[in-house]
Formats: C-alpha cells, sequence, structure tokens
C-alpha cells in the first residue's frame, strides 16, 4: 500500500546536532534552514573556498528573510548573527561527525563519491546516528549499500528545492531497511523546519524530478528543433501555465550539468532504461561540455552578470 504523509505521528525531534556534507546550494540551504530553526549544525566541505561562498550565500539569504521579519536594524542583524552563530563551517568531518544525531549528505549527484563518503563515516558515527542523503536522482538504498546492516536501519533520504529557504516541499524517503522510528523523526525533523512534507517511495528522482526533469529535457528538445526559441518556450510556461519560472530559466537556475547527469544517468538505468522521455539532448550536452552550466558559470541558455 501507498504510504502518505498525513499518516505520521507528529513528534518532536530528540536532537539537534546535524552535520550536513557538501556546502553548495543545497547544502547550504538545508544548514541555513537547520540552523534558523534551533539546530546545530557543522557544514563541512573538503574546499575551503567552497566554504567561503556558502558563508556568503547564506547571509544574503538571511538578509532577505531579515528584512522581511523587522525594518529595526538591530533586530535584522541580531537574527542573521545568531543563525549563523549556531553553524560551524568546518573542512574537518571526523570530529564533526561523532558528535552528530544526523548527517545530511548534499555533495556532487555521483553515486560512488555518496557511496564512500557514507562508507568512511559509518565506523567514525555514534550507532545511533541517522544518515540521510539529499540526492535529487538516485536511489536512497543504493546510496548506502556499504554501511553495516544496523545503520541501515537508520538511513533515509531528505530532498529539499532549490532555493532550500524559500520552496515549502521537502520529500521524505524511506527505504525497506529503515525504522519506522526513524523514518518519523526525518518527517518530523522536516516539519520541525518549516517545510511541507510528502513521502515517496525510493525510487529515482521521487515526486517532483521524476516529473519535472522529462518536462525540462523536453523543452531543451522543442527549441533543438527550433519550434521556439527558448525565450519564447519560457514566456509561455509561466505566462499560460503558471510556472515561477521558465524551463530555460529553472534549468539554468539548478545547473545544467545537475540536470543532464540526472537524464544520463536515468537513460543508462536498469529501471527507467532507454525511455525517450529522459534521453539527453545533444544541446545540454554540448553546452555543459563548454562549461556553460547555467547561473553558477556565468552563461547557460541565457546570460548571468556575476
Ligand atoms: N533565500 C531566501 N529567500 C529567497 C531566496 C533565497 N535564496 N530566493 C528567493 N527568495 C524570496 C525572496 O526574498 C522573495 O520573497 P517575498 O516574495 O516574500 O518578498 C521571494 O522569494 C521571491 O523572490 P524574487 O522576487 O527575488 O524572485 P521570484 O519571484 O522570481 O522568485 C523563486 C524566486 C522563489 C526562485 C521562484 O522563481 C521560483 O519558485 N522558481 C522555481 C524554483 C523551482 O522550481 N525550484 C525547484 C527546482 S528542482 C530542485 O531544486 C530539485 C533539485 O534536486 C535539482
Amino acid at each position: 500500500s501507498t504510504v502518505s504523509g498525513s499518516d505520521v505521528a507528529r513528534t518532536k525531534v530528540p536532537f539537534k546536532n546535524i552535520t550536513i556534507f557538501g556546502s553548495g546550494m543545497m547544502g547550504s540551504g538545508i544548514a541555513q534552514v537547520s540552523a534558523a530553526n534551533e539546530y546545530h549544525v557543522n557544514l563541512v566541505d573538503l574546499n575551503k573556498g567552497a566554504l567561503d561562498r556558502s558563508q556568503q550565500y547564506i547571509l544574503s539569504s538571511l538578509k532577505r528573510i531579515a528584512r522581511k521579519k523587522t525594518t529595526d536594524e538591530r533586530m535584522q542583524t541580531n537574527y542573521i548573527d545568531e543563525v549563523l552563530s549556531r553553524i560551524n563551517f568546518t573542512t574537518e568531518s571526523e570530529h564533526a561527525v561523532a558528535s552528530s544525531d544526523m548527517v545530511i549528505e548534499a555533495v556532487v549527484e555521483n553515486i560512488e563519491i555518496k557511496q564512500n563518503l557514507f562508507k568512511s563515516l559509518d565506523p567514525m558515527a555514534s550507532p545511533q546516528t541517522l544518515f540521510v542523503s539529499n540526492t535529487s536522482s538516485l536511489k536512497i538504498k543504493d546510496i548506502f549499500r556499504d554501511v553495516s546492516e544496523k545503520r541501515k536501519e537508520r538511513i533515509g533520504g531528505l530532498h529539499f528545492f532549490n532555493p532550500v529557504p524559500q520552496m515549502k516541499l521537502l520529500e521524505v524517503i524511506k527505504t525497506d531497511t529503515t525504522k519506522q522510528e526513524v523514518f518519523d523523526t526525518l518527517f518530523n525533523y522536516g516539519v520541525s523546519v518549516g517545510k511541507v512534507c510528502v513521502v515517496c517511495k525510493d525510487m529515482p528522482g521521487f515526486i517532483v524530478n521524476r516529473l519535472l526533469v522529462p518536462y525540462m529535457l523536453e523543452a531543451v528538445k522543442m527549441l533543438e528543433r527550433g519550434d521556439a526559441s527558448a525565450k519564447d518556450i519560457d514566456i509561455a510556461m509561466k505566462y499560460g501555465a503558471g510556472y515561477p519560472m521558465g524551463p530555460f530559466e529553472l534549468l539554468d537556475y539548478v545547473g545544467l550539468d545537475t540536470t543532464y547527469f540526472v537524464a544520463k544517468g536515468w537513460y543508462e538505468d536498469s529501471e527507467i532504461q532507454k525511455m525517450e522521455l529522459v534521453k539527453p539532448p545533444s544541446v545540454l550536452k554540448k553546452l555543459v561540455e563548454a562549461g556553460n552550466l547555467g547561473i553558477k558559470s556565468g552563461k547557460g541558455f541565457y546570460e548571468h552578470r556575476k
């Protein structure tokens, strides 16, 4: 039978200490919403420069939120300082993980990297610690292939959306080894950081990306065929279907590389194999290979001023 979010008992999350791996847009956003809701966060990245960029990204997002909370500049600063004081930006993972109740990964969308990360963290973490992935396209079960059998009871998926502080949705994923109480905690953590939680089986793409990725790819194929310009397709979907961004704006926003690797992975995947719907369009491949990844590189389908 299908599980539903409305079946989950609402309880208080029994911990406060979280470690997040990967300080890109997703990891930064998850750190921010957690810290804004009383959690103590270690944000780990091997790259010091990425941590510095993350701090700037979180700061500018907090400024927007603070300005909406109050016009009093001192109170704005207090709010920003308080949230930032709960985030420890660090390159040291061992100490961070040893003292955490939950570890969330938001590193690059590559199965081997994720598998190796959790394999190496397993012996460092307390047996009680929850292991969670923010994958957008992989199966949770596959990511945790190499952790101990005991840990497999304490794994799950929390899939956030970009920009994390603004997007209300969280997809919560239970694998067939996840204990019910662990799943309930993950769901309630989502509620505690202000998200609307939905439940989905452990399948590639979960709900949103399974629908959104084919839609974005189809837009690229329309462009490839010369049916309409990127700009007109974007205008059409915004004004004709009520989307906040058109498909090309969204591709530039989430990163062309992210979408390309998701499509490629699915096209080669044994469960979704050779679905024309997810065949990576050659225009997308060419742009990614040329380093045109969207807003983060300054150019994707559109030019973006840095
Ligand atoms: N932090 C805090 N607040 C933010 C923010 C951020 N990073 N980005 C935007 N906001 C807030 C603004 O302050 C503003 O708040 P207000 O309306 O209360 O004043 C509001 O969001 C709207 O922002 P803007 O006026 O600057 O611009 P837009 O109206 O264009 O909204 C948007 C920006 C929220 C990003 C909107 O365009 C949108 O919802 N786009 C679609 C995003 C989307 O589809 N995301 C999902 C992508 S798929 C994904 O993430 C899955 C992954 O696995 C790939």
